[in-house]
């Protein structure tokens, strides 16, 4: 039995008054703004849709939603492409209702995050304008990655380097030099190495928490710095650096090199450069500028897990996403792994962990964890791949929500996580947006099965994500429909199908939710149990008072005798009168003080 000490919440970022700040222990919810709700009925999702649904959040019973960036631009990726980091895009709303649906968060008690991209702007940003026409060398090129070619006539890139969404990590202007993207053409990368970028930054940082913002979630946090000299490196850098799927490959995951899903790489030269951290460190005394503790989470796909708790060391971020644990995928072995050295990591620079299963770049969890190989990560499905069991990974999805809402520090919730959303893995390829769809050729599928509108409504049109007019429930021309098909699977995960209806996904995530706060579950520690048997496929560790059973394996899990149940993943999960957990379920438990079962 092994204890791990519980995220250092008791020093790290502690208030005046010894209280530990509100994100040490917060359930944030990401919003996708494209996709949440449609407000306007035009088939995209917007601010005003957002602020409609705040209740719902406040019901569900988060303490903060971070925002995917909803800034002026042409959406060449999905808006982490920034034209304008001061402006809202007008297919989003506006600076108004941004500050509305804000204040109206806040009246709620909900905290707002908001992402910022610093490594790289749009093409259509007015410094890249600028730069286009202005001379090699100048002070306009100087905010961006400009290089001469390589080869006798300059005619090839400066080096080798791959886009992370396929492709070269080079385009040539017309006068002959080259830029760098690290992403798509339209996203080129700034230079980090020059102040007028760094004042910039921290200006668009101002600007945000004048308003009231509670945070940033920093896209890319661990690339804006490159390697002196721009040196070669042959591979191509995956943003999500998982396993691939390899399907009816059978693993216990006990006998794997890195457990944790994170394979130990070297370090490519543009990403987890040491001088990253200043910036950090400049941004962490801006924040502290300000009142009501705000704080920063970095987006950086950094192993092994020793070097990523080095962005939240106590003069730097507050918070960086765990990928180790959502890499970890449906496996009792990398699951406890992904734990102890996540929860050892951040106990060493004094930081609280965080905990996630899905976001807008990954297939959603629950379709995972319906493939044969539950560990796979695929960049994508299509009709033409494995095709998840639906049931089984919702069974899996709701047994891991109660597994990652039980362990100390924040959990991050991806918008459709808690109405078991799976991802629509049938999308034709005419639909298709993202880019890394295009640049590879199909290769990778992409991430848009993730990124499917919500259903609210399940009888109305485009199952309630906007306001459309009977009849029109797919996709069409003129833009009155959500911008990508929903599946009609949906309909049976309607939010107005599972708010208030006894064992939905959505009743579990809310009762998980409150007993996380009642039983102070985001500011303990993990001990795990001596039901704990990842050969068998049991996870199992304590909370305080609460006993978490996971059962990953195939057969039953006896139960100790003298517990209560506090919530199952589904209402069948225990079973008979002695008390054993089905595969695929989880349960909390807690000791009943006269020794009866309490089930
Ligand atoms: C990470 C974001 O999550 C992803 O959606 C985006 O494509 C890249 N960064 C580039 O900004």
């Amino acid at each position: 039995m092994s204890s791990t000490t519980p995220a250092g919440t008791a020093t790290f970022g502690e208030t005046a008054t010894g209280q530990h700040p509100w994100w040490a222990d917060a359930v944030i919810y990401q919003i996708y703004p494209r996709s949440f709700a449609d407000g306007n009925g035009d088939g995209m999702g917007d601010l005003p849709g957002i602020r409609s649904r705040l209740p719902y959040l406040a019901n569900l019973g988060v303490n903060a939603v971070w925002l995917s960036p909803f800034y002026v631009s042409p959406q060449a990726d999905a808006g982490y492409d920034v034209a304008d980091y001061r402006a809202v895009d007008p297919r989003f709303g506006t600076l108004a209702d941004f500050d509305a649906m804000l204040a109206e968060a806040h009246s709620l008690d909900l905290k707002v995050i908001v992402d910022l991209v610093p490594n790289h702007t749009s093409d259509e940003h007015e410094w890249f304008q600028a730069a286009l026409p202005s001379q090699p060398h100048s002070a306009e090129r100087q905010r961006y990655m400009f290089r001469e070619g390589s080869g006798p006539d300059g005619s090839l890139p400066p080096n080798n380097w791959q886009s992370i969404f396929g492709g070269n990590a080079w385009t040539r202007v017309a006068d002959g030099q080259w830029y760098l993207h690290l992403f798509d053409t339209k996203q080129p990368d700034l230079n980090w190495e020059n102040p007028e970028v760094r004042e910039e930054m921290v200006s668009v940082l101002r600007f945000w928490l004048d308003r009231g913002v509670d945070g940033f979630r920093i896209d890319v946090a661990h690339g804006l710095v490159k390697a002196e000299g721009l040196p070669d490196w042959s591979e191509r850098a995956s943003m999500v650096e998982g396993r691939e799927h390899s399907p009816g490959v059978e693993d216990t995951g006990a006998e794997d090199a890195d457990i944790t899903g994170l394979e130990t790489e070297p370090t490519p030269p543009y990403f987890d450069q040491p001088g990253v951290h200043a910036i950090y460190r400049e941004w962490n005394s801006v924040l502290s500028e300000y009142e009501g503790n705000r704080m920063l989470v970095a987006e950086a796909w950094v192993e092994p897990a020793e070097r990523l708790f080095h962005y939240v060391r106590k003069d730097e971020m507050q918070q960086a996403f765990n990928f180790g644990f959502l890499l970890a995928g449906w496996n009792a072995a990398r699951l406890q792994a992904s734990i102890e050295e996540s929860l050892l990591e951040a106990g060493k620079v004094g930081a609280p962990s965080t905990w996630v299963l899905s976001n807008h770049d990954t297939v959603r969890h629950t379709s995972r964890f319906g493939l044969s190989d539950p560990t796979t990560f695929p960049k994508g499905l299509s009709a033409d791949d494995e095709q998840p069991d639906e049931a089984l990974g919702l069974a899996r999805g709701r047994a891991a929500a109660l597994v990652m809402l039980a362990l100390p520090g924040s959990a991050y919730l991806y918008q459709g996580d808690e109405l078991g959303l799976p991802e629509h893995t049938t999308l034709p390829h005419s639909v298709r947006e993202d880019p890394a769809f295009f640049r590879t050729g199909g290769v990778e599928r992409g991430r848009d099965g993730c990124r499917v509108p919500l259903p609210w409504t399940a009888a109305s049109p485009g199952f309630g994500f906007g306001n459309y007019p009977e009849g029109n429930s797919g996709p069409n021309d003129d833009g009155a429909r959500p911008w990508l098909p929903q599946p009609e699977s949906f309909a049976a995960y309607a939010a107005d199908r599972q708010v208030g209806v006894a064992g939905s996904t959505f009743e579990l995530y809310r009762r998980a939710l409150e007993l996380r706060r009642a039983h102070r579950l985001g500011s303990g520690a993990v001990e795990f149990s001596e039901l704990n048997d990842p050969a068998r496929g049991v996870l199992s560790f304590r909370n305080g008072d609460v006993l978490v059973v996971a059962n990953m394996g195939g057969a039953p899990v006896k139960l100790p005798a003298g517990y209560g149940m506090l919530a199952a993943s589904t209402s069948d999960a225990i079973r008979g009168a002695a008390g054993v957990l089905a595969p695929d379920t989880s349960a909390w438990l807690r000791m009943v003080p006269n020794g009866s079962t309490g089930r």
